[in-house]
Order: structure tokens, then sequence, then C-alpha cells
């Protein structure tokens, strides 16, 4: 069993995952745990060459649901066995943005691939290493949207996509909150980032005490 904890962050664009992410990787280095933030897809060398592939590459443009499917898990099988697991084994409180259940969502529920298979491949993927807790900053999908469309700056592939879709993503989250009630928690992400870190933090104590 490791030692260190795990916790990832999920929800859509725009939903203000990096701020949170950033103010508790600073509370907890401030008590003199070590931490690592990594991202998906990404986090190592092999995963960042498949990042790129996914959002910005022109080659990208055509990839098949199912190619980007099985490129995520790529990414995500790299993760856990360079990265993820040696830093739990040292005891690191390891912070995830984004893990498995963006593929639930993003592929399964809005992009609409075959569930089951989706879960077989991030069983797969993971091989069994899941975070004690996930964070999904809940926010109304226009909101969200209009945010991403109103920063100016370019989008990327997922980011291009309609309301329509971020709505999917937002409902997804919810039901596998609904479905997985110890490890997936809610939190209203429509607040002020100090109010929705109050949030944040408590799970992070209740993940101490309760999690591993
Ligand atoms: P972000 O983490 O920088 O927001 O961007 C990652 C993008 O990739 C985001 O649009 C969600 C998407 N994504 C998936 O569709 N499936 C996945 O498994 C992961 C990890 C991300």
């Amino acid at each position: 069993m490791p030692a260190g904890i795990f916790i990832s962050f999920e929800g859509s664009e725009g939903c203000g995952k990096s701020t949170q992410i950033g103010l508790l990787r600073e509370r907890v280095l401030a008590t003199g745990q070590s931490v690592e933030v990594l991202r998906e897809p990404g986090g190592t060398e092999v995963g960042e060459e498949i990042r790129h592939l996914l959002q910005h590459a022109k080659a990208g443009h055509g990839m098949m649901p199912e190619a980007e499917l099985l490129l995520f898990a790529a990414s995500r099988a790299q993760i856990v066995r360079e990265k993820i697991r040696p830093l739990l084994e040292a005891g690191c409180l390891v912070i995830l943005d984004r893990f498995l259940d963006s593929t639930t969502v993003y592929q399964g529920m809005a992009r609409g691939l075959d569930l089951p298979s989706v879960r077989a491949i991030n069983a797969f993927a993971t091989g069994g290493t899941l975070p004690h807790r996930t964070i999904v900053l809940d926010m109304d999908a226009s909101v969200a949207w209009n945010r991403i469309h109103a920063s100016g700056r370019e989008l990327d592939r997922m980011e291009s996509q309609p309301l329509e879709f971020f709505e999917k993503v937002r409902q997804g989250y919810q039901e596998l909150a609904a479905q997985e009630p110890q490890r997936i928690h809610l939190v209203d992400a429509a607040r002020s980032p100090e109010e929705v870190h109050a949030d944040v933090w408590n799970l992070w104590l209740e993940a101490q005490t309760h999690g591993v």
C-alpha cells in the first residue's frame, strides 16, 4: 500500500482547476510536506509528445475518437508507472491535473464512445492505481464556455467544442460523482477562489485522515 496520497482534479475547461491546484500545492508545501503536481495528458516526456499531438499538432486534426481515447490512455499508462507510483511510494502528495475520469467523461460520455470499452481501457492503463480523492470543480457549462471564449487566446481542439459538449461534460462528472461518492466530490466552482479552496482544503484534510 503506497504511503503517499493521490488527489486528482477534474472539471470542464475554464473551471479554475489550475488556480485551485496552485493554492493547494502552496499550502501543503508550507506545512513541510512534499508535493508533486502532474498533468494529463503529459507529465512525462512520452506524455508531453502525446499532449502536443492531441491538442495542437496539425496531424491531430483528422484524429478519430477511438485513436484519441487510446492516446490519452497511453499517456496515462506511462505517467502511472514512471511517476505516480514511485512518488506515492516515497510518501509524496501527488496532485493530478486530470486523470482517468476525464477519459470516461470526455471520450465516453461526451464523445459517445462505448462506455464499457472506455472503462476497460482505463483499467488497463491505470493498472489499479486510483486517486484517493477526486475533486470535480463543478460550474454552469455556459459560464465555463463564456470564460474560455472571452479569454482572447487561441483555443485548442477540445476548448473549441460547442456549448452542448461542455454541458455533456458537466453532466458526465455529476453522474460519476453520484456513482462513486466515496472518491469523487463535486465542489461548487462558481464562488470566489478562496471559498472554493476552503472546500478543497477540507477534502485534503479528510483524505489524510481517512484516505489511505
Ligand atoms: P487541460 O487539462 O489543459 O484543460 O486540457 C486537457 C484537454 O484534454 C481538456 O480539453 C480535456 C481533454 N482530455 C480528454 O478529453 N480526455 C482525457 O483523458 C484527458 C486527460 C483530457
